[in-house]
């Protein structure tokens, strides 16, 4: 049979190796994953699926033309999911420069190497583009939502890189007619997610009897999407996503990050026969982040409308089975917490 080669970039971190666990899953897929292992990236995540004969990993920086030019050649890659990126807002305010690298620079040398690639035989080839809510900017309280045609609006360094790496793969579609598609999504979470954002970094120190840091008053306002659900939607936008369409991809499911902290420390309390409220008592309010967006909402009803996708996990669920697995991975959590890793406010604030 002839397989399908699928490049996935980014394959070693939390929303990737997701992507890759469900995409295997299919013997007419080939899936190579391209990562360079940065802090974010580990190869633990993909343990599950590293004797499948219908996936591979190689080592690498999307930066590296020479590199990406050779797995294109050697695995005749029919499809790219482009999910390498620099992706913690806190990081992108200490070290800017790296995300205009990987998300801008690194995104441009492998549109080029796909388009070399191809050479203007597009038949039956994508280059598929994960990006974020992050670039239409900030919503006020209440119940405006972001759309697709909602207008560009970046704050952060982070969010500013992939608006302008959007804007780079929706030039190749309309200056060379490369097949493109994109799709911006709200905050993920789930398992394998590296305990820097907030609900892994909370499960840990709740975990531990560590403070848990909530930034400004705790009032800003994400949409969660469970990750599974996440990497459902991009395989089925994979298979029938209209070419130089963008979908909005979220959860229905907003909260504040006091309540959503609360819940995380209801659940673990209840989990761990711990006395009812003991865990919020590690709750402690720090310094606001820079720039800090106030709120995202996601109106996914395109994809929902045009693709048939929807949400299968509940939050209460996707919550338990989360948590379930962080307690379940001490070791997992051990690995990656022991290294010369530290949040953005202790780098900040000592
Ligand atoms: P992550 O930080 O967990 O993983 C990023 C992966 O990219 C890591 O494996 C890392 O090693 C790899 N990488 C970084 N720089 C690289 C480079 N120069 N070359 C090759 N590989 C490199 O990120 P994630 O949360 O899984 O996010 C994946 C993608 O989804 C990103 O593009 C992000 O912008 C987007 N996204 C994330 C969320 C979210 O809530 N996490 C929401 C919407 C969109
Ligand atoms: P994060 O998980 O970093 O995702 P993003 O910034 O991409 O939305 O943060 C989610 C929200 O939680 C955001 O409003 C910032 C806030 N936050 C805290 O209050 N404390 C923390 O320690 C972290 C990491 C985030």
């Amino acid at each position: 049979m002839n397989k399908q080669n699928i490049l996935v970039t980014g394959g070693a971190g939390f929303i990737g190796s997701e992507v890759i666990r469900q995409l295997v899953n299919d013997p007419s897929k080939h899936v190579v994953n391209f990562d360079k292992l940065t802090y974010a990236g580990n190869l633990e995540n993909l343990k599950s699926v590293e004797h499948q004969e219908n996936y591979s990993f190689v080592k690498g920086d999307i930066c590296d033309e020479e590199l990406l030019k050779k797995v294109f050649s050697e695995h005749n890659i029919a499809k790219v999911i482009h999910l390498a990126a620099e992706s913690h807002v806190d990081r992108s305010i200490l070290e800017p420069l790296l995300f205009v690298k990987t998300n801008l620079i690194g995104t441009a040398n492998l549109l080029n190497v796909a388009k070399t690639h191809w050479n203007g035989d597009f038949e039956n080839k994508l280059f598929y583009h994960i990006s974020t809510d992050e670039v239409y900017g900030s919503l006020d309280f209440g119940t405006d939502l972001f759309s697709e045609t909602t207008p560009y609006d970046p704050r952060s360094p982070y969010s500013a890189s992939k608006a302008g790496s959007d804007h780079l793969v929706r030039s190749y579609y309309h200056t060379f007619g490369l097949p493109v598609v994109i799709s911006n999504c709200s905050n993920n979470y789930g398992p394998f997610q590296f305990p820097e954002k907030l609900i892994p970094l909370c499960i840990n120190n709740i975990l531990n009897n560590k403070p848990l840091p909530i930034y400004g008053k705790g009032e800003n306002i994400r949409d969660w999407l469970y990750v599974g659900d996440h990497a459902n939607a991009i395989i089925t936008i994979l298979e029938n996503g209209e070419k130089g369409e963008t979908y909005n991809i979220g959860g229905d499911n907003e909260w504040s990050n006091l309540e959503l902290v609360k819940i995380l420390c209801r659940t673990i309390d209840e989990k761990l026969d711990r006395n009812v409220g003991e865990s919020e008592k590690l709750i402690t309010f720090v310094k606001d982040r820079a720039g800090h967006d106030l709120r995202y909402a996601i109106d996914a009803n395109k994809i929902k409308n045009d693709l048939g996708w929807s949400p299968q996990y509940q939050f209460e669920e996707g919550i338990k089975l989360t948590v379930d697995w962080y307690l379940d991975q001490a070791e997992w959590l051990e690995n990656i917490t022991s290294g010369s890793y530290k949040t953005y406010y202790q780098k900040q604030y000592g």
